[in-house]
């Protein structure tokens, strides 16, 4: 990650420059709030993404610095609403800022973070590139309740699992990558851009329902089973459904029913054992190949390389 970002060094530098600028507010708490989540870092996946699909298709310049900027108060904004809706504890390797301030601060501070980043695509002026993102944020919200709607269902299914990521997760990657190519004016890359964005996107929530079960709190930055106490059927818990043996599927129904990870010690050990991990490593993985595929129209360079690597990465990750 660290390789990858040198080659937009300067770039990505202005965009977290850019972020800290943006989170100014006349109210203390607003400020207090905002740079408790930003400080802490996160990966800025998701602007490098818009920086490197920039220098793909050719030239990044400054209106990519701020699309880049709103990409990430979108994806912050989300994230102060998900604690909110997880009831999670831990984010960046602190305790989540509904666990420090309350959720009803939580939730008003991720709507002023929505609205900065729509105030900052005011600036950049551009019509289609509204369109995508006010869609984009549309969709994720609707991702979000169509899980909620979920939890606690035992039956749902892949085609609904892979809906819910879809929504929640992956149509912000791919807007992120094809909204590059809305500036640059490069129309021919939009759809091959988004399509990478769409499928790596996917890829990376897959295994961030793995890591909800295998993943280190310290290196993840958040803590393991959340996904169970809130009855969210993931992907490794659908597939435990379907090929466990008798006793895996009643614990696992069970612990989604009743929204509990009160078995998390035996459901890590379903879920390995079953072979659903694997199972879920594997589609993440012919993702990543979708992702791949999309890039064979652009020339050889450094940003193609790095948006290669990315995928790799993706599957790879730990954190
Ligand atoms: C977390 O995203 C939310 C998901 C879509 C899984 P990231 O893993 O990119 O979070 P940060 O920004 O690095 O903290
Ligand atoms: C992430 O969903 C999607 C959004 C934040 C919209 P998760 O609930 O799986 O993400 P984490 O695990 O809390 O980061
Ligand atoms: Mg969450
Ligand atoms: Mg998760």
């Amino acid at each position: 990650m660290q390789q990858i970002r040198q080659i937009v060094d300067s770039e990505f530098a202005a965009v977290n420059e850019f972020i800290i600028a943006q989170l100014h507010s006349n109210v203390p708490l607003v400020e207090n709030i905002g740079h408790y989540i930003v400080d802490a870092g996160g990966k800025r996946l998701r602007p490098l993404l818009t920086l490197l699909c920039a220098g793909a298709i050719g030239k990044i310049e400054q209106q990519h610095v701020k699309l880049a900027a709103v990409i990430e108060f979108i994806h912050t904004a989300t994230l102060l609403h998900d604690d909110v809706v997880d009831i999670s504890a831990l984010r960046r390797g602190r305790p989540t800022a509904n666990a420090n301030w309350g959720n009803a601060p939580s939730v008003l501070v991720g709507d002023f973070l929505y609205s900065r980043a729509f105030q900052i695509l005011v600036e950049i002026s551009s019509l289609p590139l509204m369109g995508l993102l006010s869609g984009t944020t549309n969709t994720v919200a609707e991702g979000e309740v169509l899980q909620l709607s979920r939890a606690g269902n035992a039956d749902t299914s892949e085609t609904t699992y892979f809906d819910v990521i879809r929504c929640k997760t992956a149509v912000l990657f791919g807007a992120a990558c094809e909204g590059a190519a809305i500036i640059s004016n490069a129309d021919q890359h939009q759809t091959a851009l988004y399509d990478y964005g769409l499928n790596l996107g996917i890829a990376f929530q897959l295994i961030d329902d793995i890591l909800d079960y295998e993943g280190d709190p310290d290196e993840t930055g958040k803590n393991v089973g959340d996904d169970l106490a809130e009855g969210k059927p993931t992907l490794p818990l659908i597939y435990v459904l379907q090929h466990g043996n008798e006793q895996q599927q009643q614990l696992v129904r069970d612990a989604i029913s009743n929204k509990t990870a009160e078995h998390l010690n035996a459901i890590v050990d379903a879920v390995t054992t079953t072979g659903a991990l694997a199972y879920c490593r594997s589609a993440a993985e012919r993702y990543t190949n979708l992702a791949l595929a999309a890039l064979t129209p652009f020339e050889p360079s450094p940003y193609r390389d790095a948006l290669e690597k990315l995928t790799t990465i993706a599957l790879s990750r730990r954190s």
